[in-house]
């Protein structure tokens, strides 16, 4: 469910329309919805209703910092996996006394900033990164909380380069050598050891592997609560979102004319399946989504520049591009496009949607069927709001978006349109070049 409609035949994000955003900001802008972000928190918290849940939103989907102090409002704390995010987070207020440190290369100055800021713990992917903590802790005379991130060999079906708890990926220490790390762990005397993690992939649409996973690594939390007294589990992030039918996906009905057997997944299934399963352990359990919260609180707005007619066929060449929204030229990604100003008497056009980068894989969409639209009309590319301004670039010295936040008939510029003086403030031309 999310909060992207159409009033008559104008497109709405909440109660504002997206062609007064775009009149006022320009494009390509992106927008979100707070209330679909605030939905989405609350109904993944009634999910695990028997839990004791944290949720640490993976801000790595979505890191502006009105969004930060939104979740951070609600309760969440994040999942950082840079000194840059930590840094984020302090200026949005949040809290990073209960975020948690993930991340292969956690670099020492990184580790240091975050034991001064009373980090919750640290999710630890191999054991040199121990001897590294601890060395760092013992400079500053702490005790470092940590947690070790586990691989669980679990499937998770999704995009190769999306997956993660498989054993040829880089991330964790395999399940069976994690007891061996553990007891490395122990003996390191600025280590606190506190809880046991794992992360078996993004963009997740069963919860099958989720259940697998849990199923694989639950025994093992419980041997090390009875060994060490670890007081967490957190199982990662991952649940999937609607692409496909995002704009649907918004309306109830949608989701009650879904057959029983190929119901998307939601928070409450996954809640069902997933609490009996982690109800016993008696440990707090941490949850790190990031796409979920964000994915379908998005829209990139963009506007036609042409329509090009190639042989056999069409080209809609807009204003937004692979450097603003790269999931479709990376993952060969679908993002559902629909015109900002509905109009049924228009013909139906089966084009590719790209934009104006000079390469071939600038391309959003192939032989995708639209509502007929001409140079100058507004177009929305739906369930933005999860790695897309956080993965976006200045590839062809294009800025960075400009991004607005809804709420209710509310909205405001969240991060202003990259001007060119910001893109080169920090190039110059050398002295032996004058
Ligand atoms: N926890 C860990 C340890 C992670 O590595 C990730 C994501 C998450 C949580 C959050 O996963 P989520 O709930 O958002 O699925 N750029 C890709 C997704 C990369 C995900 C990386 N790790 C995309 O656009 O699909």
């Amino acid at each position: 469910m999310h909060h992207f409609h159409y009033s008559g035949s104008d497109l709405q994000c909440e109660s504002v329309d997206l062609a007064a955003v775009a009149g006022l900001y320009g494009t390509p802008t992106y927008v979100y919805s707070a209330a679909t972000m605030e939905d989405n928190f609350r109904r993944l918290q009634r999910g695990l209703a028997g839990l004791d849940a944290q949720l640490c939103y993976a801000m790595k989907a979505n890191s502006n910092l009105a969004i930060l102090r939104h979740f951070s409002n609600l309760g969440a704390g994040f999942d950082l996996v840079s000194g840059g995010e930590i840094r984020r987070v302090l200026a949005a207020g949040g809290n990073v006394q209960t975020s948690v440190f993930a991340g292969v290369g956690k670099t020492e100055a990184e580790i240091a900033l975050a034991l001064e800021n009373g980090i919750f713990s640290f999710h630890v992917e191999s054991e040199p990164e121990l001897a590294r903590i601890n060395h760092v802790a013992g400079k500053l005379g702490v005790k470092a909380p940590i947690a070790i991130r586990v691989n669980p060999d679990v499937d998770a079906h999704t995009h190769a380069k999306i997956t993660t708890g498989k054993s040829d990926n880089k991330f964790g220490i395999p399940l069976k050598y994690a007891a061996a790390a553990y007891e490395a762990a122990a003996k390191y005397p600025n280590l606190k050891i506190k809880g046991v993690q794992m992360h078996i992939g993004s963009q997740l649409t069963s919860v099958a592997p989720f259940v697998e996973a849990v199923e694989k690594v639950a025994p093992f939390a419980a041997d090390l609560k009875a060994r060490f007294g670890i007081t967490y589990f957190s199982i990662g992030g991952g649940m999937g979102i609607i692409y496909k039918d995002a704009l649907a996906s918004g309306q109830q009905a949608w989701w009650d004319a879904q057959p029983a057997d190929k119901r998307p997944l939601t928070p409450e299934s996954y809640g069902a399946a997933l609490v009996p399963l982690l109800q016993p352990l008696g440990l707090k359990i941490l949850l790190e989504h990031g796409r979920f919260m964000v994915g379908n609180s998005g829209a990139l707005l963009s506007r036609v520049e042409h329509l090009k007619r190639g042989a056999g066929k069409n080209f809609l060449i807009v204003d937004a591009a692979m450097n603003d929204l790269v999931r479709p030229a990376m993952y060969d990604s679908y993002h559902e496009i629909v015109p900002v100003h509905r109009d049924s008497s228009r013909r139906a056009l089966v084009t590719d949607v790209v934009g104006p980068i000079c390469e071939s894989g600038d391309c959003f969409a192939k032989d995708r069927q639209l509502q007929e639209v001409g140079e100058g009309e507004l177009i929305a590319f739906l369930s933005a709001g999860a790695y897309g301004y956080t993965m976006a670039s200045r590839y062809n010295t294009r800025g960075m978006a400009a991004e607005v936040l809804v709420k209710g008939s509310a909205f405001e510029l969240i991060n202003a349109r990259e001007t060119f003086e910001q893109m080169i403030a920090g190039e110059k031309v050398p002295a032996f070049l004058k």
